[in-house]
């Protein structure tokens, strides 16, 4: 599979999905250091601009891997960076991966992870042949239970007392696609281009 493949940029009707470089690391501490948007991750709030660089780098090391791909969202009005989406936990040989996304808090409610989200999906069935995309969220999660609903995933499972982060224990709800499910009738056909990004 070739390399370029885990660094596409990705083109939407407002947003432009790329991978992320050094110069976003303010951007995404001041993201990703918000409580709420930290809410139900099972890690805490970002705390230092080392944070910050740490996933940058991660996240192209493991696009190097072939193990995940790590996008920044950029709106394409302002080019400014409003938050990221990724698939990871790849699993070349039973073409899955696990969608995650997050966004600041002042974006919420745009339509931005409709129009992202499905981008990103029809970027995993199409261009890398994923046949399954997953997600598992805390099931108190409204925003993302709908959004995922909303980008056509059907719930699938609840698997009881999963985590416990900090002495509180949380179930989680798993979430599936299939690339043979029709696609959601509400999200418009979304031009995507695989330009290489480095
Ligand atoms: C989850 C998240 C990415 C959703 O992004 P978003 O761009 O606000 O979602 P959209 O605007 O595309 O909305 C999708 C649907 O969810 C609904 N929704 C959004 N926020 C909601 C909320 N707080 N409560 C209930 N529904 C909500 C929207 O109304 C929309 O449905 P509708 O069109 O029928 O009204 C965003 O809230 C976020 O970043 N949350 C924090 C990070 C997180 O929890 N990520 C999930 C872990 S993987």
């Amino acid at each position: 599979m070739s390399e370029m493949l885990f660094f596409p940029v990705i083109e939407t009707e407002r947003l432009t999905l790329k991978p992320l470089v050094s110069a976003d690391s303010a951007s995404l501490l001041e993201i990703f250091s918000d409580p709420e948007v930290m809410k139900y991750w099972n890690t805490p709030p970002w705390s230092g601009i080392q944070d910050a660089y740490r996933f940058v780098d991660n996240s192209n090391d493991a696009m190097q891997r072939q193990e995940s791909l790590v996008l920044g969202v950029y709106v394409k009005s302002t080019a400014e960076l409003v938050g990221k989406c990724m698939l990871f936990s790849y699993d070349k040989e039973s073409k899955r991966a696990e969608i995650g996304f997050g966004l600041s808090r002042a974006c919420w409610g745009k339509g931005y992870i409709t129009e992202a989200g499905e981008a990103l999906i029809q970027y995993g069935f199409n261009s890398l042949g994923l046949r399954r995309i997953e997600a598992e969220i805390d099931p108190d999660n409204q925003s993302s239970a709908k959004a995922l609903e909303k980008l056509g995933f059907y719930q699938e499972g609840l698997l009881r007392q999963r985590w416990e982060i900090n002495g509180i224990v949380s179930d989680s709800a798993l979430y599936g696609r299939l690339a043979s499910d029709p696609s959601p009738q509400h999200i418009k056909a979304m031009h995507t281009s695989n330009a290489c990004a480095m």
